[in-house]
């Protein structure tokens, strides 16, 4: 009965119910819940730790920043789904907070649409500052072997890296972005290499123009820090796949550097295991493989998921 007396009283109050609503809509940090709230960062702070004490709320500290979202687990976690289904959908103040968080994360996916735009020509250089290349695509090549027949989709394609590696070895891949930049240079890469059962389009990784269980392999390369629900760019990513299908999902390990967030639009900090092996297994895939690729300051962490079999 305490667990839920503590919840029920967290959220008996405007702003920490308005907080709560808006934290089930996925990760957000401080500065942007205080933003879209209009209210101080520490008035907003106080009000989270409330709903964090009370088992509603978990936070995930991560750099400078330190992001709220709903409990994945624990007691808290039934009352929190409840509670989400109760939240009154038409209530003026609750649908003014999701507007403004749908502004605030146009404006983000803007920013970095820019920033795509500026770097597409350089960004296959950039992308090889980090961990060496070679080594990253041989363990990916590794963990997942290609017999010829598969149909490959790469979301976040980019300047079309990952349909290079693995095209030769698939029937046919698809890469999809939403940089008409980087798709430009991804079509040259690929003519120059004469890949022609590789092919590249427009098309936001959230809302793929795919029906479900088409493809034999999806991989994401590099992708999910910059998205602002990793966890539904997952979830949409294995809509796409078939039954025993398999992911690859590459990534940063969590880590410091903030200069990557300020200068190159990152907007997480890296991944750390348990994170991503909860998508994957929430989106019903199993983990079969977790490499990780030490470089200096970062690390590239490879999930290797599978797609359960229809019973
Ligand atoms: C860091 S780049 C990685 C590109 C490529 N996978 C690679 O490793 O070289 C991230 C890419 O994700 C794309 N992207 C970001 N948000 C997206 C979205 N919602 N839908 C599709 N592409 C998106 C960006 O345009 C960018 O090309």
């Amino acid at each position: 009965m305490n667990v839920l007396l503590t919840a029920l009283r967290a959220v008996a109050e405007p702003t920490r119910l308005r907080l709560f609503a808006l934290c089930a809509e996925g990760a957000l940090s401080v500065s942007e819940l205080a933003q879209i709230l209009g209210q101080s960062q520490p008035r907003v702070s106080r009000h989270l730790k409330l709903l964090t004490d009370a088992g509603l709320l978990e936070r995930v500290p991560e750099g400078s920043w330190v992001f709220h979202r709903l409990v994945a687990d624990g007691p808290g976690l039934p009352i929190a789904q409840q509670l989400t289904g109760l939240l009154p959908e038409a209530d003026r103040t609750l649908a003014l907070d999701r507007e403004r968080l749908d502004r605030a994360k146009e404006a983000r996916a803007r920013a970095a649409q820019r920033y795509f735009r500026r770097n597409a020509a350089g960004w296959d250089r950039l992308r090889s500052l980090h961990v060496d290349e070679e080594e990253v695509e041989r363990v990916l090549l590794g963990l997942m072997p290609t017999d010829g027949e598969e149909e490959l989709l790469d979301v976040g394609t980019g300047t079309g890296r990952m349909l290079e590696v693995f095209g030769p070895g698939v029937r046919r891949a698809r890469g999809i972005d939403l940089s008409v930049e980087m798709l430009a240079v991804a079509r040259s890469n690929l003519d120059r290499v004469g890949l022609g059962n590789c092919q590249v389009r427009q098309a936001d990784l959230f809302q793929l123009p795919f029906s479900a269980e088409s493809f034999d392999a999806v991989t994401c390369h590099q992708v999910l820090h910059f998205v602002d629900d990793p966890a539904r760019a997952i979830t949409e990513s294995a809509r796409v796949l078939k039954p025993g299908g398999r992911m690859l999902v590459v990534d940063f390990a969590p880590h410091e550097q903030e200069d990557l967030r300020r200068d190159n639009e990152h907007r997480r900090l890296g991944f750390g295991d348990a994170e991503v092996s909860g998508w994957l297994a929430a989106s019903r895939l199993d983990i079969r493989d977790v490499v990780h690729l030490p470089g200096d300051p970062l690390t590239v962490t490879v999930w290797l998921g599978a797609k359960e079999a229809a019973a």
